[in-house]
């Protein structure tokens, strides 16, 4: 049995949602992350820095005694987010980064941005600030395959988005292709980007495996393999700008077993596992400390984790499903499969 000591992670991209259901769902991230980067894409969405207040607030009250987590916050960017309200996020000392949505990209996204250029006022003072732009990269043109969709946000938005705020600090969240991987590295420091655990361990063949696999479908979606490598290559690289984002998100079992399922894997019961297990399997365990525990902190200027959280080399088998709220079932990412990595209590 091998055993792997980190100062405790940070999860740079994690969906909480709120009420009962947040409640069900935070002790998995704050058992394992001394920290996350809270998304805003509740209904209705956090847009001010009132509404990210009440939602820590109310984060911090379902927290189970004896775990610390600090929930990072952010708000969600609007076509009329105004200057005042960016300034105003730069001065609380809980706001952490503003979330871009392009309308109808994915879950709870309908009030995100239908322009960018909308948005100018607000990117400036950001650019200005250093308040983070945290982007979900996908082009929602009707006319762009679902599977270019991040390629095609590279091309029209975000490099448009460099050149015009130069000085724009950014988060590719969630990068799924090489394209984004690509884009990231040659983007100078200020540009990071955020890689899940499934895009790191799945392709696209998992969304189809011997059936409709609706647990596997999430967006940005799985893509094919060799995107799947350069996500890999970028994650163990050691490169500071690559970091740990679960983008973990919960929907009910009706939810996701439906006509019109939701997008979204819940991986917060195994949210730091998970990369253990891709680490070790690719030879890179003594690069999963700063991926998961340093980088993320380094970006958003915030004091590393002084705990640390000891992993083991032992098997375990994730259960079929978890609870959830409102009698609903949560069915977890890799559900009666194998992990070989655990946290030791
Ligand atoms: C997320 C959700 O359910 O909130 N879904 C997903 O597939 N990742 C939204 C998002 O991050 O796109
Ligand atoms: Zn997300």
């Amino acid at each position: 049995m091998r055993t792997l000591t980190i100062a405790r992670p940070l999860d740079a991209h994690l969906h909480l949602r709120d009420g009962a259901a947040m409640a069900m769902v935070l002790p998995d991230t704050a058992q394992r992350f001394a920290a996350a980067i809270v998304m805003p894409n509740l209904k209705p969405p956090v847009t001010t820095v009132a509404a990210a207040a009440a939602y820590r607030e109310r984060i911090l009250a379902a927290l189970p005694k004896g775990l610390r987590f600090e929930p990072l916050m952010t708000l969600y960017l609007t076509d009329d987010t105004t200057a005042a309200e960016i300034h105003a996020a730069r001065a609380s000392d809980f706001v952490h980064a503003i979330k871009y949505y392009p309308a109808g990209a994915t879950t709870n996204s309908a009030a995100g941005v239908t322009d960018i250029q909308r948005c100018r006022q607000a990117l400036a003072a950001m650019e200005a600030s250093g308040l983070p732009l945290l982007v979900h990269g996908e082009l929602t043109d009707v006319a762009v395959d679902v599977f270019d969709r991040e390629a095609a946000f590279i091309e029209r938005v975000a490099l448009p988005l460099r050149r015009d705020f130069p000085g724009l600090r950014l988060v590719f969240e969630h990068i799924t292709t090489g394209d984004a991987v690509d884009f990231v590295r040659g983007a100078g420091p200020g540009v990071a980007a955020t890689i899940t655990a499934h895009h790191l361990l799945l392709n696209r063949n998992a969304i189809f495996a011997g059936g409709l696999r609706p647990h596997n479908y999430c967006l940005p979606l799985l893509k094919r393999e060799a995107h799947r490598r350069a996500l890999v290559a970028a994650a163990v690289s050691g490169d500071p700008k690559f970091f740990l984002g679960s983008d973990s998100a919960p929907h009910g079992r009706s939810a996701k077993e439906a006509d019109h399922g939701c997008a979204g894997c819940y991986t917060a019961h195994a949210g730091i596992e998970l990369y253990a297990q891709l680490f070790d399997a690719e030879g890179a365990l003594t690069r999963l400390e700063g991926f998961a525990s340093h980088y993320g902190a380094d970006f958003y200027g915030l004091s590393r984790s002084r705990e640390t959280l000891t992993l083991v080399s032992e098997a375990w088998t994730v259960p079929v499903a978890q609870a959830f709220a409102d009698g609903e079932a949560l069915v977890p990412f890799m559900a009666g499969e194998t992990i070989l990595w655990r946290v030791q209590p």
